[in-house]
């Protein structure tokens, strides 16, 4: 697919998704001003919007009903912003930028920055049901799963226990893979659920595939920590060596992560390839996911 498809097909849906967003925030009325200012600073300030864009690549290619869809990619999307702020906190990774602008609790305070992380959480939450969504009881299940205990938040707890200790590539692959895959494969898994009936349950090689994507994202944003710069991460660089992760990078050095990513890369490619994907909005995304500078 050439990129201008893929830009024109991505900038349509982000402004159908960004409706969707402000139409769900202007339905609320929150007593604290200087809260909902901080929801709409973070948002505002949009990043790729890999995730949703995943969430509506994968159910186009699926066949999943696009309002359906929407709901499913903007409930993702905010609980990424809510893991960003609070991942950004002192308490966390202590960081000052984010999207090239000060983070939440730079800008504001930290307890703004907690309870507004609290906020996108919930906001998550209640925009699944702004409308009925075929098989929501799983759907809904299995984004708590992969965004909590079992997931992200289990992932960032296991980042923080094995900070500045040693470690093994074999533990950085399930810190990365809970908590960044789990959200990232969540995305590629989550539309299926909207065309098929209640007793479904994902083929291996689906899961497989997801968790692959999930872990590339991860390794690969180790990788940009190490090589790339502000100006294109829009967050400081090196900062994994400076806070002590064990991550990608830091245990595999520049080539063997390289080596690492382009092995994924390949089982990403194959899946691609074997289900008559190539060419779809969902191959174009996964390339970017692996081959990206930002
Ligand atoms: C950053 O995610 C946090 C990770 C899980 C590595 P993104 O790189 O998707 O951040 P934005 O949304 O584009 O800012
Ligand atoms: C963040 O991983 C994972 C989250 C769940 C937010 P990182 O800590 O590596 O993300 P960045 O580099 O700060 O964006
Ligand atoms: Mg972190
Ligand atoms: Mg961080
Ligand atoms: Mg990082």
């Amino acid at each position: 697919m050439e990129k201008n498809k893929f830009e024109i097909w991505s900038k349509k849906k982000i402004k159908f998704l960004d409706a969707a967003f402000y139409t769900l925030l202007d339905s609320i009325s929150c007593p604290s001003e200087k809260l909902s200012d901080s929801i709409k600073y973070i948002y505002q300030n949009p990043g790729k919007r890999i995730r949703p864009l995943l969430v509506l690549a994968a159910g186009d290619t699926y066949g999943a009903d696009s309002d359906m869809l929407i709901n499913l990619a903007l409930s993702i999307e905010l609980i990424h912003n809510y893991s960003l702020i609070h991942d950004d906190l002192p308490a966390m990774d202590n960081d000052d930028f984010r999207r090239g602008l000060p983070t939440l609790h730079k800008k504001y305070d930290e307890a703004t920055a907690i309870l507004a992380g609290d906020a996108f959480l919930t906001l998550a939450f209640e925009a699944l049901t702004y409308q009925p969504m075929t098989n929501s009881h799983k759907i809904i299940n299995f984004l708590a799963r992969s965004a909590g205990l079992a997931g992200m938040v289990g992932g960032q707890s296991i980042d923080i226990e094995y900070t500045n200790k040693d470690t093994s590539y074999e533990l950085v692959k399930k810190i990365n893979s809970f908590k960044t895959g789990k959200i990232i494969s969540s995305c590629i898994v989550l539309p299926i659920f909207l065309v098929k009936d209640s007793s479904y349950t994902p083929e291996p090689s689906l899961v497989d595939f997801s968790n692959d994507v999930g872990l590339i994202f991860q390794l690969v944003d180790d990788l940009l920590d190490g090589i790339s710069s502000f100006e294109k991460m829009g967050k400081k660089v090196q900062k994994d060596q400076i806070n002590k992760k064990n991550t990608g990078f830091t245990i595999l050095g520049v080539e063997g992560l390289k080596k690492e990513i382009s092995l994924i890369s390949d089982n990403i490619d194959n899946y691609i390839k074997e289900n008559n994907l190539t060419g779809t909005y969902l191959d174009y995304i996964v390339k970017f996911v692996y081959q990206r500078s930002y």
